[in-house]
């Protein structure tokens, strides 16, 4: 087997193709995933479908990289801490969050031993995602404990903003360097329509707070929704003239649960970057190791404009992110089907060796990219479980 990109027929992959991941831009690939079975090699291994696939997988620079078969190395984790959200955005949780039986969210003890696995195997960078995370009680305490993992160099959270006015100073000082505020609208009334709360001042004053505490980086997020805020970026323009703020608009995603209000509000982010070439906003040059946001930026302002535009051609080619779940699944894409365990290997300390093993190995099954073209959207049913 050649030791390179190529195209195999999946019969003839060795045995051990399991750690192989295979390209799919295939649809008989595609039935497979929503019947919901496996990505495995060997349960396809009857169908004789050509992928596209490195063999061997690569490993990493040394093996104590995460470094998937497509060159990719990941350098990025999303962890979430609950599922819990207060608000209920109209494109996440319209109904708000429900409590589901089951296990409890992971404890600091798993979040320090997942963290320093992670950042044994090179991560750098960990964002802490939920639901809402900033709901849990000891969120300063996770941001410590994330703080002092060796090795974690950028500790970052998304919020909806709602306790940051009276904590953005504290978290600063725990070690919290950076910040996204979720704002889809600076139109007070449209943003109590999209969140379902009366908040946008409270929400502001605490973005107030994190500019004068010192944090090194504050981003706004607003989901680019057709209809609702997708005509207003003059105002999202004016909110970053004097402040070192950059805006991220977000193309709506697909999830398993918002299929009508996808087909209803799903706008392209092309209409924003048109607008901006119009008023003279240059797009930055890409940095190596940046996530997958096109960067605008003009003389004139103290702040930026940054695309996220999922079902952009190439997006998933710059994937640099892991994300693992308020229950302690490792998700290696947004929109796989399932997560993979990895608590059971979170209870004690001795458990590190074998836990890294595994990252590893699992990597090596994430695919090269989503499928979400095909309308697929895997088991995420919403943000909210995941943390976007
Ligand atoms: N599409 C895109 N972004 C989403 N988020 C939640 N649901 C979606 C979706 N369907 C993102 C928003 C929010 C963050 C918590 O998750 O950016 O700010
Ligand atoms: Fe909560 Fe964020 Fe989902 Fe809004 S998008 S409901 S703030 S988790």
């Amino acid at each position: 087997m050649r030791a390179d990109h190529g195209k195999f027929d999946l019969d003839q992959l060795p045995c051990t193709a399991f750690r192989v991941t295979l390209v799919h831009r295939i649809r008989s690939h595609c039935a497979y995933t929503r019947q919901g079975r496996g990505l495995w090699p060997q349960r396809m291994s009857r169908r004789r479908v050509c992928v596209e696939t490195r063999w061997p997988p690569v490993l990493g620079k040394d093996d104590a990289m995460l470094q998937d078969a497509f060159g990719r190395s990941f350098e990025y984790l999303r962890l979430s801490v609950t599922e819990v959200c207060n608000f209920s955005c109209s494109y996440c949780l319209p109904d708000g969050y429900r409590k589901k039986p089951g296990p409890g969210f992971l404890r600091l003890d798993e979040i320090a031993r997942l963290a320093s696995a992670f950042a044994d195997l090179g991560t750098w960078k960990i964002r802490i995602t939920g639901g809402e995370p900033s709901v849990r009680k000891d969120f300063t305490q996770i941001i410590e404990t994330l703080a002092t993992v060796s090795g974690v160099r950028r500790l970052a959270t998304t919020t909806n903003g709602y306790r940051l006015k009276d904590n953005a100073s504290q978290w600063r000082k725990a070690g919290l360097q950076a910040i996204n505020v979720s704002v889809d609208s600076f139109r007070a009334d449209i943003f109590h329509k999209v969140t379902g709360h009366d908040r946008l001042e409270e929400v502001k004053d605490g973005i107030e707070a994190c500019l004068d505490t010192g944090y090194e980086a504050v981003k706004v997020n607003a989901v680019l929704l057709k209809g609702i805020n997708d005509q207003d970026l003059a105002l999202f323009l004016d909110y970053v003239k004097n402040r070192p703020v950059s805006v991220r608009f977000i193309e709506l995603m697909r999830t398993g649960d918002n299929a009508d209000y996808f087909k209803r509000y799903h706008v392209s982010a092309s209409v924003v970057s048109k607008a901006l070439v119009q008023r003279g906003w240059v797009r930055k040059t890409r940095e190596v190791g940046a996530g997958p946001a096109l960067e605008y930026v003009h003389g004139d302002y103290a702040g930026a404009i940054g695309l996220i535009a999922p079902y952009s051609k190439d997006f998933c080619k710059s994937c640099n992110r892991l994300r693992v779940s308020a229950l302690g699944k490792l998700h290696l894409c947004l929109f796989t089907e399932m997560g993979m365990d990895l608590r059971s290997f979170l209870q004690s300390d001795d458990q590190q060796d074998e836990l890294k093993a595994f990252l590893g190995k699992s990597l090596q099954s994430k695919a090269v990219s989503h499928f979400l073209d095909d309308g697929i959207t895997g088991g995420n049913h919403r943000f909210a479980d995941i943390g976007g």
